[in-house]
């Protein structure tokens, strides 16, 4: 069977399905399209799949009219788990969050494998994408009795961590090497050749935990890179000293040193939860990480230090601070996208309320912040409009997200006061009204 299902693999008779529909699930489904992949989608959220009948993109990066395969095809597009038994290979893109205290929170797929694995149709190919802690695959097997129908080859499973990155512009998922596992040598095989069909380079892993841990490694990196990063800025502070001239300096070395820019804080689905996957996964054997547990701290408690620096400032600059109206220019956790889990914008926002500031916001890309993640319920608001009336009745902006799409010459020219998170007024920090935060 499995040299009939690679057979079907290459004459493109399979029928492929992506379970989440969101900001991983979407994108790969149309690399799926574009391979042309018998291509569904199943997401237990009605909305999104009735946006994807209708031809409506809901995510910022993703044009409608690139969604034109979905339109009007109601038989492509399903909320009923049952539909799945008719599919040949699942890709699993469901969210991994984090649990209060800071677990990984594996509900999402444990319900989503609780329903399938009493499916009767042999020989589907799961291919597990969503970010897990080392060890999860084989839990999930273990958890709900799927080694029996692997080792008898009526199933295969394949572990291969996403690396989409959101907002940049030059990103491609073709050119993007994709790592592959698989749970035996035929699992890999399958996933070796379904990837081949819409990526250039597969780069296999010998088991299904070292590709898990290669999705953390890769996010460790940029979470512990940006601590540092933070952290230096917080020491050029001190010592005056200009940190982005550092950076652009210490960039032209041409080996042994990559960029990273100091922000906010850390925000969306990945690289603030990553980590505590790991670690979660290492104090069960003994040892409690330091790195991720240092650049963990530095990163969170920057949205609380900006909040201090621009109180700080205003202190100095009114007497009573009740009345001081402050407009975030960005709320997405990064530029040119519109996602905004786990931003440092709503702790920041959170914060300033606390103190009594009046806040608004604009993001192009957000607007209206929705009820369901941290700090969100606490804070209702529509983007506002960036016009010359309003940045003038703002006592301070604070940039937080560096969208490319805002006018910054605009926003300076009209504006009483700036705090700065981001570095877009880098060449104007003489001025007295920037402030870098
Ligand atoms: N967003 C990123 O840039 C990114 C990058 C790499 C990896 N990841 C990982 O990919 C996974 C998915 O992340 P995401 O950002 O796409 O999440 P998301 O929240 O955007 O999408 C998840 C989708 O799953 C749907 N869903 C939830 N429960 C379901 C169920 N039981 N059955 C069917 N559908 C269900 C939701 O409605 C949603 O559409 C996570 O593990 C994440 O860590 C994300």
């Amino acid at each position: 069977m499995y040299r009939k299902i690679l057979h079907k693999i290459k004459s493109n008779n399979l029928k492929y399905c992506i379970v989440g529909l969101g900001y991983v699930g979407l994108p790969l489904a149309l690399r799926l399209i574009r391979a042309k992949c018998n291509t569904h989608g199943y997401d237990i959220d009605k909305n999104k799949t009735r946006s994807l009948i209708k031809g409506k993109s809901y995510i910022s990066n993703i044009k409608s009219k690139e969604l034109e395969y979905f339109k009007g095809t109601k038989e492509k597009l399903f909320n009923n788990i049952k539909k799945l038994e008719e599919m040949d290979v699942i890709f699993v893109c469901l969210p991994t969050p984090l649990n209060s205290d800071k677990s990984p929170d594996m509900s999402y797929l444990n319900s989503f494998f609780k329903k399938i694995k009493f499916f009767k149709k042999k020989y589907q190919t799961i291919i597990l994408e969503s970010t897990v802690y080392p060890g999860a695959s084989q839990d999930i097997i273990k958890k709900h009795n799927l080694k029996k129908k692997l080792k008898k080859k009526e199933l295969y499973f394949v572990y291969s961590p996403e690396r989409e990155n959101p907002g940049m512009k030059n990103f491609s998922y073709k050119t993007t090497p994709k790592v592959v596992s698989g749970y035996n040598k035929d699992s890999l095989i399958i996933g070796i050749n379904i990837y081949k069909k819409f990526v250039n380079r597969v780069v296999e892993t010998s088991s299904l935990s070292n590709a898990e841990a290669t999705k953390l490694l890769e996010n460790l990196f940029r979470s512990v890179n940006i601590g540092l990063i933070n952290e230096f800025k917080i020491i050029c502070e001190k010592l005056n000293l200009n940190i982005y001239e550092i950076i652009k300096s210490a960039s032209t070395k041409n080996f042994g040193f990559m960029k990273f820019l100091p922000g906010p804080g850390l925000g969306g689905h990945c690289i603030p939860i990553d980590p505590y996957y790991l670690n979660w996964a290492s104090r069960k054997k003994g040892y409690t990480a330091q790195f991720i547990k240092t650049s963990g701290d530095i990163n969170s408690k920057m949205p609380m230090r900006i909040v201090n620096k621009i109180s700080n400032v205003l202190k100095k600059k009114k007497s009573k601070k009740s009345n001081l109206k402050i407009l975030l220019v960005g709320i997405a956790y990064k530029k040119n996208i519109d996602d905004d889990r786990e931003t440092p914008g709503y702790e920041i926002i959170y914060q300033l309320q606390k103190r009594k500031y009046k806040v608004n916001y604009y993001d192009p890309y957000i607007p209206k912040i929705k009820s369901g993640r941290k700090f969100k319920d606490k804070i209702k608001l529509k983007s506002i409009k960036i016009s010359q009336k309003n940045l003038r009745n703002h006592d301070a902006i604070l940039i937080v997200t560096d969208h490319d799409k805002i006018n910054y010459n605009y926003i300076l020219k009209n504006s009483n006061l700036i705090f700065d998170s981001r570095g877009v007024y880098k060449d104007h920090y003489d001025n007295e009204k920037i402030f870098s935060v």
